[in-house]
């Protein structure tokens, strides 16, 4: 035999070589939830290891992640029932903590990258990402509220804004907020295909965010976020981000959407992030609790395969795990 694929595999060292895929901290996003408030650590069931924070005791947690090469996180809220609304006013107010704790993260830790969340779901008291009437999503009419959090959000210091709301046109429109009120250099990391998933569960109970049953509310996402099974779609909306002006486009979920990703970086030249959600994070935290699945094998191998599949950036509730495992040197063998 000439050719024996094996000789490549025979040793440790041989195997770091010849390793096609790295995936290091930095390449990582931390999602955090956060809570109005003091001396609020409060473990969310469903994802054990997260929390939702408040700023008190969130910012020791930025500083040991940043010690371990973590250096970019996207906040998410909590919302107090009594300020939320059908327009989502608290969204962009002046009052918002929200706003107020990038505002103390960034005066802290300015060497972080912070990811901000637009969309009317945490604010609105319908659950949904856009304003709703007589039982539908509107879509021009919610554009505006997502452009003044957006600008809120550049105010307060977020690097770059995360637009998850999957209303059409929302890109440009956010771009052209920004760019007028002065934030050209604020980024968009757009959610371009976000599918109507199954598996964004533990987050929507971490933040009360789900939609608000109720005859005239649709119980569900799927007049705005993508039908599971489409493909071509995919491309369809990654064709206009790019072209509204997105610095990187994201899939979400990820696991279930590896092909997403993978074509998607094979047509767009601007990175590809991929989201892994609270319910894929979920399912394997829950095998590894049973000792159905080894935590330090199985997590990173599945990380590995969503950054293979050519998602340069991921986000993942396995983040400081991560690195951390990455600091140990437990993670390349
Ligand atoms: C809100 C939003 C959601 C997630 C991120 N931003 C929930 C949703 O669309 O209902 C889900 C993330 C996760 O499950 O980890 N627009």
């Amino acid at each position: 035999m000439n050719i024996r694929p094996r000789r490549n595999r025979k040793s440790k060292a041989t195997r770091a070589l010849l390793r096609e895929t790295y995936l290091m901290p930095e390449q990582l996003v931390y999602p955090l939830f956060l809570e109005d408030g003091f001396n609020i650590k409060t473990e969310i069931s469903s994802l054990p290891n997260n929390f939702r924070w408040s700023i008190d005791r969130l910012l020791p947690e930025i500083e040991s992640c940043l010690e371990l090469g973590l250096k970019s996180f996207i906040l998410f809220p909590a919302i107090d029932q009594k300020l939320k609304n059908k327009t989502a006013t608290y969204g962009y107010s002046d009052d918002n903590y929200y706003l107020k704790v990038c505002h103390k993260i960034k005066e802290t830790f300015p060497e972080s990258c912070l990811i901000s969340d637009v969309a009317l779901d945490p604010y609105n008291s319908d659950g949904h990402d856009g304003l709703v009437q007589n039982g539908k999503i509107l879509n021009d009419e919610t554009l505006p509220i997502l452009g003044k959090m957006a600008v809120a959000q550049a105010q307060a210091g977020f690097d770059i804004i995360g637009p998850s709301d999957m209303m059409d046109g929302r890109v440009a429109f956010i771009r052209s907020a920004l760019d007028q009120a002065g934030y050209s250099e604020t980024s968009i990391m757009s959610y371009t295909a976000k599918y109507a998933s199954a598996f964004y569960g533990p987050f929507r109970h971490a933040l009360d965010s789900a939609p608000v049953e109720s005859e005239d509310i649709p119980s569900d996402k799927k007049t705005y976020q993508m039908d599971p099974a489409n493909k071509k779609e995919a491309l369809r909306e990654a064709l206009l981000d790019y072209e509204e002006g997105a610095d990187f486009m994201m899939v979400k979920p990820a696991l279930n959407y590896l092909d997403i990703i993978h074509v998607l970086n094979e047509n767009f030249d601007i990175p590809i992030a991929a989201y892994h959600v609270s319910g894929e994070c979920a399912m394997l935290a829950a095998a590894c609790k049973n000792g159905w699945l080894d935590f330090e094998t199985a997590m990173p191998e599945t990380l590995l395969s969503i950054h293979r599949a050519g998602a340069q950036i991921i986000l993942t509730y396995f983040a400081k795990e991560y690195a951390q495992m990455w600091k140990e040197g437990k993670i390349v063998s």
